[in-house]
């Protein structure tokens, strides 16, 4: 290439990875800020006991973040039906079995469907699972010519073989490389797979998916406090374990989350709503995931409200240029995942998701880690870069860009070993 092309490739990459312009990437431009405290009342009382956390402080923060973050999710909706599509051990994966299993939701008449693709280790008679949805349709996660291609809408990316907001066979394979599942497989872990699309296409459109199964007669979109698209895929996790727990090839006290970025805000919030999931995985969730809101550093309140503004209830737009008066900072979303081991990830040249913001969020939980007797992440300063802390909550920043990568999922694994297979 030229040296002219290949400099504005270079500024490409730069922009790409580091963010958007008029926003704040300089560290010592971070306001000064004080964080609520987990583990004091509203009234100024402190919490002593795992006993009073679980009973009391953990629901009011809980409700907090329901209420004006992600919205309720509507009581009792649930699937009203699995179908096992098809299962099978010929699969380009050694030691293999896949299934395929379809989640129906039916309701006067209405019907929605949503395709969970397993792989599981044949050798391994119950095994524990990474559980996570995937961008662009199950079938962009493997080169499986099996695998179901979902009809749900999807944003175009006509490279990736999206046309007309449909995914089509070009699509396949595309999103292999975020998903190492050979690597699982061998490590005695099985994975599980759903397109977020199948449970709420992720636009501004709240007459699509699982929304409108929930309207009482003449709503045609959520309340102010109720759920958003990250919530509505939260509850499609919560769905998806229903069928886990009872699949026999699956150990249902060892089913992990996993999420990447918009999918990693949602792996937290499902955590924190569904306490089955033994163990949760942040892969670069930044705003409105991880990353502390008051630090304001790269993607704001504001500005993810404005962009997406269907992913969180219409009451936290009350925060857009208000962060200061949030009644919680994301450390307690993590908090709320305790005694559970839960693994935040970074990447170095993703500024956008604030690295430094989601670290400290696992160090403004850790006092809550401690009640319960086990170590979160102890330093005020973060690890260097490719050195991963694996305490109960776990870290790493890795060199590199916003992705998941095999690095990420090596180390999700040594964690998951560590955490969940000594009992
Ligand atoms: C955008 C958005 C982020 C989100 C990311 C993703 O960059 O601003 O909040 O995490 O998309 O989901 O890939």
């Amino acid at each position: 290439m030229k040296p002219l092309i290949l400099f504005f490739v270079f500024l490409l990459t730069v922009f790409q990875s580091a963010g958007q312009d008029g926003f704040n990437y300089d560290e010592s431009k971070v306001p000064q800020f004080k964080l609520t405290d987990p583990l004091v009342f509203p009234g100024g009382r402190k919490v002593r006991s795992v006993k009073s956390w679980e009973r009391r402080r953990k629901p009011q923060i809980f409700n907090l973040f329901e209420d004006q973050m992600f919205g309720k999710i509507p009581a009792g909706l649930k699937i009203t039906h699995f179908r096992v599509l098809e299962e099978s051990t010929e699969t380009p994966y050694k030691n293999a079995k896949r299934k395929q299993v379809e989640m129906i939701l039916e309701k006067e008449g209405k019907e929605l469907r949503i395709l969970m693709l397993i792989y599981l280790p044949v050798n391994v008679p119950s095994a524990p699972v990474f559980l996570g949805y995937n961008f662009h349709g199950n079938h962009s996660v493997t080169t499986d010519v099996e695998v179901k291609i979902s009809e749900s809408w999807c944003n175009n990316n006509p490279s990736l073989g999206i046309i007309n907001n449909q995914l089509t066979e070009q699509s396949r394979g595309v999103e292999s490389g975020r998903w190492p599942i050979q690597m699982i497989l061998d490590a005695g872990y099985g994975v599980a797979t759903i397109f977020y699309g199948d449970v709420d296409p992720d636009r501004d459109d709240f007459t699509d998916g699982v929304h409108p199964f929930a309207y009482r007669e003449n709503q045609s979109r959520p309340l102010p406090n109720e759920w958003g698209s990250i919530a509505a895929w939260a509850w499609g996790l919560s769905q998806a374990m229903n069928y886990l727990e009872k699949d026999p090839g699956v150990d249902p006290s060892r089913v992990i989350l996993i999420g990447h970025s918009r999918l990693g805000k949602t792996a937290l919030w499902a955590g924190a709503i569904d306490s089955r999931f033994a163990m949760i995985i942040s892969n670069d969730s930044g705003c409105g995931g991880a990353a502390l809101s008051r630090r304001k550093f790269g993607e704001t309140v504001k500005r993810i409200n404005t962009s997406f503004p269907h992913w969180y209830c219409t009451n936290f737009k009350a925060y857009n240029d208000n962060e200061e008066n949030l009644p919680f900072d994301q450390h307690e979303l993590i908090a709320l995942l305790a005694p559970r081991p839960v693994y935040i990830a970074s990447a170095q040249e993703d500024l956008w998701a604030d690295p430094r913001g989601e670290y400290l969020s696992g160090f403004y939980a850790t006092p809550v880690y401690h009640l319960f007797g086990k170590n979160g992440l102890e330093s005020p300063v973060p690890p260097s870069v490719n050195q991963p802390v694996m305490n109960q909550i776990g870290y790493h920043i890795r060199t590199g860009k916003h992705d998941i990568t095999e690095y990420d999922w090596t180390q999700y694994i040594q964690f998951a070993d560590r955490h969940l297979l000594k009992k």
